[in-house]
């Protein structure tokens, strides 16, 4: 997963002005001592870098990285963005924030719009718990147009992964996808056809992940189910099923992107048009109206009996590596890791002396001032650098302000890529665009 993904954040950082050195990590390269977190773009940070979307494997120790909030079971309406909180702003504590955002989310009709306009990657919501097998539903429109894709995951920080996607042309279609450690595989995708405009419909999208199966449902139906069982690899002695906490993910991003590989333009349907049809008030959105959230109990045999928190015990990243504890999940400050949960700023300068260590992912460049040291007042700040086809994430710039129920205010410029397949995300495409698994309703795949 690290071979493209390193590419683009080198590539960037490069293009960034970024006011500190931006240390990269993946593939076995481990961050270094004062910026010990690897984010999940492959960027080594503090703060938020360590929270959701750290990679323990690659982070300077299993350690630095935060504990995960546990699985609440609960069912989240986006009347209202209250609980909807921006990365650069949260700290870890799932009891005050059920969102992590980046982009523009927006509040509409008693829905949550994820927008996209023109200049931006998009808009990415990541719930603060995380889920160790459960029921995940979610009921939503997708956006349309080429190039436009809308996608509702769960993302682990083992990159463990289990998809709904949609891409914009295919208003018919979901794609559902999973993969374990973010190994790439052609065969995993499959695609269900014939729905009713997906654009236009809501409908429930469901993903049933239990120890042995995981089971994506359409409306009440079932479209597809993996077993474990046929998830066997030999090589890796291990099953390539997703079997790690993970994330839910609900992102709108341009896989039509001029910088994008061919491959993700090509399957994601063309170029994104700036001037569609599909744009409101100068922006692409998908509308989330409800996700549900049935969290099951912990596995037979799961280490540890804490009720807070998840934590990796070791590097295989499996299901038999994750503790449950009680491990304090929440950052003073986003200096903060995970063996210096109290890290905070000096007393004394409230703004100008920022750090030099990135704090918030996809941030980079964000100029003097922001760069972590963020006033509280409600301004986020920053322009940021660009990962285009990255994981199953995104990132998008912080936008100017923080008054997203009430008006679109776009970011100020590209950042990581909402998102995408697998790290090698251009094979992966092409492997998806061209497979022979075109599945058609209700047809199990694997
Ligand atoms: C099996 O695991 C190996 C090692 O991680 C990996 O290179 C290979 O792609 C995996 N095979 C499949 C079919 O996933
Ligand atoms: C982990 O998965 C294996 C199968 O790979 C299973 O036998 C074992 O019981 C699981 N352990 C936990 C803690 O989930
Ligand atoms: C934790 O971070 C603070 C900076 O906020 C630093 O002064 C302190 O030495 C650190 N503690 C450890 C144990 O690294
Ligand atoms: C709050 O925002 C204003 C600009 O609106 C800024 O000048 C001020 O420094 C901020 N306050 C803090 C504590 O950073």
């Amino acid at each position: 997963m690290a071979g493209r993904l390193l590419q683009s954040v080198l590539l960037l950082a490069a293009v960034a002005q970024t006011v500190y050195s931006q240390a990269t990590c993946g593939g076995g390269k481990q961050c270094p001592e004062d910026k010990p977190c690897c984010s999940q773009y492959g960027e080594c940070g503090v703060g938020a870098y360590c929270l959701g979307g750290c990679d323990p494997v690659n982070s300077k120790s299993l350690d630095s990285c935060v504990p995960s909030p546990q699985c609440q079971s609960k069912t989240y309406n986006f009347d209202n963005l209250d609980r909807v909180v921006s990365n650069t702003k949260y700290l870890g504590d799932a009891s005050k924030a059920d969102w992590v955002s980046s982009g523009q989310p927006l509040s509409h009709n008693g829905q949550v719009l994820l927008t996209m306009a023109e200049g931006t990657v998009g808009t990415l919501l990541a719930s603060t718990t995380y889920v160790w097998y459960g029921k995940i539903n979610a009921r939503f429109s997708t956006s349309a147009g080429a190039g436009v894709v809308t996608a509702f995951i769960l993302l682990g920080d083992s990159k463990d992964e289990i998809d709904f996607e949609f891409v914009g042309v295919e208003l018919e279609t979901a794609e559902t996808n999973f993969y374990s450690q973010g190994v790439t595989n052609y065969n995993n995708g499959g695609k269900t056809t014939g729905l009713t405009d997906v654009h236009e419909n809501m409908h429930d999208y469901e993903i049933d992940w239990q120890p042995d199966t995981i089971t994506w449902s359409i409306d009440g139906k079932v479209v597809r189910t993996l077993d474990r069982d046929s998830t066997w690899n030999a090589t890796a002695n291990r099953y390539s099923f997703p079997q790690t906490p993970s994330r839910v993910q609900l992102s709108l991003w341009p896989g039509g992107l001029p910088t994008n590989g061919e491959g993700t333009i090509e399957w994601a349907g063309g170029l994104v048009e700036w001037d569609s049809q599909y744009m409101t008030n100068g922006y692409y959105y998908a509308a989330f109206d409800s996700v549900s959230v049935q969290c099951y109990d912990p596995p037979a045999g799961a280490q540890g009996s804490g009720t807070k928190a998840y934590i990796f015990t070791d590097k295989s990243m499996t299901n038999a590596s994750v503790e449950m504890t009680n491990d304090n999940t929440v950052l003073k400050s986003l200096l903060g890791t995970g063996t210096n949960m109290s890290a905070d700023y000096a007393h004394s300068s409230a703004s100008a002396s920022g750090s030099d260590v990135a704090t918030v992912p996809g941030l980079n460049g964000a100029g003097p001032g922001t760069n972590g040291q963020r006033p509280d007042n409600g301004t986020d700040g920053g322009s940021s650098s660009s990962d285009n086809g990255g994981d199953n994430s995104g990132s998008n710039t912080a936008s100017t302000t923080g008054s997203a129920s009430t008006g679109f205010v776009q970011g100020g410029g590209g950042a990581n890529g909402a998102g995408q397949l697998g790290g090698n995300s251009e094979t992966v495409l092409k492997g998806s665009l061209f497979a022979v698994v075109v599945a058609i309703v209700g047809l199990c795949v694997l």
